[in-house]
């Protein structure tokens, strides 16, 4: 992989974030290694709960506690453990060298101050500008992002701009303290296609500009494909394959991302037959011994329903978590279908 010589910005280890809930412990992620590499853009993807959001609460250092805690592992950021730090490290951390943006934008923006005086705050904060200095920096920054009339935007309000409008803004405080990782956690979900098509672009001309590297959370493999150099693949607070992007789509090894990508939409299939994966994500409360995709699986048999696979490498830089890959490998190369197609 290209990356492979430069040195990890982000190595996480082993990481377990459970929450302890009156119902029992919830393991929303159960022991996951990845890395990002400086410039790179690592996609996260997965259906819903499989404990992308808490992954990235993780390192953030905002896992709600109690209930939530780290239970074993390490993050490394810059070689330093970030599940080690106090709260007020992190909090130098957060905003200076890691930045995340969210789905919903109007969540995070403050209704009753201006666009202007919410990002010269940040640039306040993190630079010690002046705020005129830091009036003047933050429509550079709304410049930046693409936002038209800068110089009026400014004085508007978040509720006077549209969905997408809001998520620049969003991204421009995000860039202002030129953080080393972006976070993003599905910040293109709310908008529609054409304005999700524009903030991916963004991203990736201000990835090329600034020279950051990104975490992007999403539950759609076409956002992975847009915006991804590696990518990996959660279900069930794990992670089932990790590889490079093209790798990926040219060749998955498990059959959960082989679900996934039945059910990305088919410019010349009826909508009506999109694939998804048949059945339901298990509760966490109540995981089923063995794989955890064996209530799904098409291939599930004997051993995956008493034995968790380990994560293994497959090929050079291509882990997957699942017995039967090869014999996955095999049905491909003979165009079995082991997904029926839905009517
Ligand atoms: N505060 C909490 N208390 C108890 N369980 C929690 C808490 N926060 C998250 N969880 C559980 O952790 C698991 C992972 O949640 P997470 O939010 O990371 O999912 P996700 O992959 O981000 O899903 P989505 O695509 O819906 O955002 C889920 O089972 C969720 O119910
Ligand atoms: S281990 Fe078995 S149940 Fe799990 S994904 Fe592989 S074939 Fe399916
Ligand atoms: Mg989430």
């Amino acid at each position: 992989m290209a990356n492979k010589n430069k040195e990890k910005l982000v190595d996480v280890k082993n990481l377990k974030t459970y929450f302890y809930t009156e119902e029992g412990v919830v393991k929303a992620v159960d022991g996951i290694d990845f890395e990002i590499y400086p410039g790179e853009t690592l996609g996260i993807v997965g259906e819903s709960g499989c404990g992308k959001s808490v992954t990235s609460l993780s390192i953030m250092g905002l896992v709600e506690s109690p209930p939530g805690k780290i239970a074993e592992g390490e993050i490394l950021f810059e070689g330093i453990d970030l599940t080690k730090l106090s709260q007020a490290e992190m909090r130098k951390i957060r905003g200076n060298e890691i930045s995340m943006i969210f789905q919903e934008p109007m969540t995070s923006l403050n209704p009753v101050y201006t666009i202007g005086d919410q990002i010269s705050e940040a640039i306040i904060i993190h630079k010690g500008l002046s705020k005129k200095e830091a009036m003047k920096e933050s429509v550079e920054m709304l410049k930046k992002v693409g936002i038209p009339l800068p110089e009026q935007r400014i004085n508007e309000y978040p509720h006077q701009l549209s969905g997408g409008m809001r998520q620049r803004v969003m991204i421009a405080m995000a860039l202002s303290c030129d953080p080393k990782l972006l976070i993003a956690d599905e910040p293109t979900t709310a908008l529609d296609v054409t304005i999700q098509a524009q903030i991916l672009e963004l991203m990736n001309s201000l990835k090329a500009s600034y020279g950051m590297s990104i975490m992007m959370i999403t539950h759609d493999l076409g956002v992975i494909a847009e915006i991804s150099d590696r990518v990996a693949v959660m279900y069930a607070g794990k992670i089932v394959e990790y590889t490079d992007v093209n790798t990926l789509f040219a060749d998955p090894k498990h059959p959960y991302t082989w679900g996934l990508m039945n059910s990305i939409p088919k410019l010349d299939r009826d909508v009506n037959r999109l694939q998804a994966i048949p059945g339901i994500v298990p509760n966490p409360l109540n995981f089923p011994d063995g794989c955890k995709f064996n209530t799904r699986c098409p291939l599930a048999e004997g051993k995956c329903f008493t034995d968790e696979p380990k994560i293994v490498d497959a090929a050079e830089g291509h882990k997957v978590r699942c017995w039967r890959y090869k014999d996955l490998e095999e049905m491909k190369k003979q165009n079995v279908k082991i997904y029926e197609e839905q009517r």
